[in-house]
C-alpha cells in the first residue's frame, strides 16, 4: 500500500470524507490506520459506519495518532485547532493543510512543525473531479511528497507548484473557478427559458454543451480560439452572438473578476498571518 503510514483528519466534513472515500476506493491505505476527528459524535459514527475508520471527538488524540495529519477544518476554526494540537504531533509528522487561505507560515508558527504541505482544492473534489494545486516546504521528504500527492489525487487532478504564491493564483482561477462556471451556466439556462425551453430541457442542453466543449478541447488539444473560429461561420449565429458578448466586455470582465479574486486571496492570507 502506498500509504504505509497513519493518517488523521482534524475536521471530518465534506472534504475529509471525499479524501477518505477516494483513498480507500484506490486501496491506498487500511481504514484502521485512519482517524477522523470532529466535534459531533454522530458524524463520527456516520464515518465509522461508511468507511470503518476510527472516529474521535478529541483533536489531540487524533493529532497524536497520525504520522500524516490533514487539517480539514474551516479557516475560522483553524487558530483554535492549532492552539489545541500544537506540540502534540510526532516530530516526523507531515502536516497537510487544505484550509483555504491559510499560509504555511501560520501553520508553522501554530504547530511548530516544519514538514508542511499546503493545498488548494476546489468544490468538484467532492465528486472526485477536483483540481488541487499544492506546494510543500523543503522539510517534506520525497517519500512524504509522494504520499501527499496520492492523498490529493483522491480529490481529482493535482498539480505541484514550487512557490506558495501560486496558491493565491490558483485560488482565483481553479479554487473560485466553479463559481464563475456556475454563474455562466445559470445565465445560459435562463436564456434558454427566456426563449421558451422548459427549465429541465434548458439545463440538460447547457450541461451537455459545456461537458462536450471541454471534451473536444481536451481531445483535439486545439486552442479555444481555433475551436471557436471553426464553429463561427461568416454571417452566422455564432458570429452574431460573439459580437454581443465582446461588445458587453465579457473577456475584460472575466479578467477583472479573476484579478479581483487573486487580490482578495492575497489580502485574506495577509490578514490571517497577522
Ligand atoms: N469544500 C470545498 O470544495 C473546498 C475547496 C477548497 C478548500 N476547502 C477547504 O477545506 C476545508 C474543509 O472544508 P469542508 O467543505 O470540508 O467544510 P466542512 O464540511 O464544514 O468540514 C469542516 C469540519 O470541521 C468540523 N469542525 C468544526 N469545528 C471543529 C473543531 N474545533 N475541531 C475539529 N473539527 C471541527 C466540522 O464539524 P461540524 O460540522 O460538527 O461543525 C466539520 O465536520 C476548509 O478549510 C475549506 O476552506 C474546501
Amino acid at each position: 500500500m502506498l500509504l504505509d503510514t497513519t493518517l488523521s483528519f482534524i475536521g471530518s466534513g465534506v472534504m475529509a470524507e471525499a479524501i477518505i472515500k477516494g483513498i480507500l476506493a484506490n486501496n491506498l491505505i487500511d481504514p484502521a490506520r485512519i482517524t477522523a476527528s470532529g466535534p459531533r459524535p454522530e458524524r463520527g459514527q456516520e464515518l465509522r459506519g461508511r468507511y470503518s475508520v476510527r472516529a474521535v471527538t478529541d483533536n489531540v488524540a487524533a493529532a497524536r495518532a497520525g504520522r500524516i495529519i490533514v487539517l480539514s477544518v474551516k479557516p475560522q476554526v483553524l487558530p483554535k485547532v492549532l492552539a489545541e494540537i500544537g506540540g502534540q504531533t510526532a516530530p516526523d509528522a507531515l502536516i497537510l493543510s487544505i484550509v483555504a487561505g491559510m499560509r504555511i507560515s501560520v501553520i508553522r508558527r501554530g504547530l511548530g512543525a516544519e514538514a508542511i504541505v499546503r493545498a488548494m482544492p476546489n468544490t468538484p473534489a467532492q465528486v472526485g473531479r477536483g483540481m488541487t494545486v499544492w506546494t510543500a516546504t523543503d522539510a517534506v521528504s520525497e517519500d512524504r511528497r509522494r504520499q501527499a500527492q496520492a492523498i490529493l489525487a483522491a480529490l481529482g487532478k493535482e498539480l505541484y507548484v514550487a512557490d506558495e504564491n501560486y496558491l493565491d493564483m490558483a485560488t482565483a482561477l481553479s479554487g473560485t473557478g466553479p463559481a464563475y462556471v456556475f454563474l455562466f451556466m445559470e445565465a445560459l439556462i435562463d436564456a434558454g427559458v427566456h426563449m421558451g425551453f422548459s427549465r429541465r430541457v434548458a439545463q440538460e442542453l447547457v450541461y451537455q454543451t459545456i461537458e462536450g466543449a471541454v471534451a473536444v478541447a481536451r481531445e483535439t488539444g486545439l486552442h479555444p480560439t481555433e475551436l471557436r473560429n471553426r464553429v463561427t461561420s461568416p454571417g452566422g449565429t455564432s458570429a452574431e452572438a460573439l459580437y454581443q458578448l465582446e461588445k458587453g466586455g465579457l473577456r475584460t470582465v472575466i479578467s477583472k473578476a479573476v484579478w479581483a479574486a487573486y487580490q482578495k486571496s492575497k489580502l485574506l492570507g495577509e490578514l490571517a498571518e497577522k
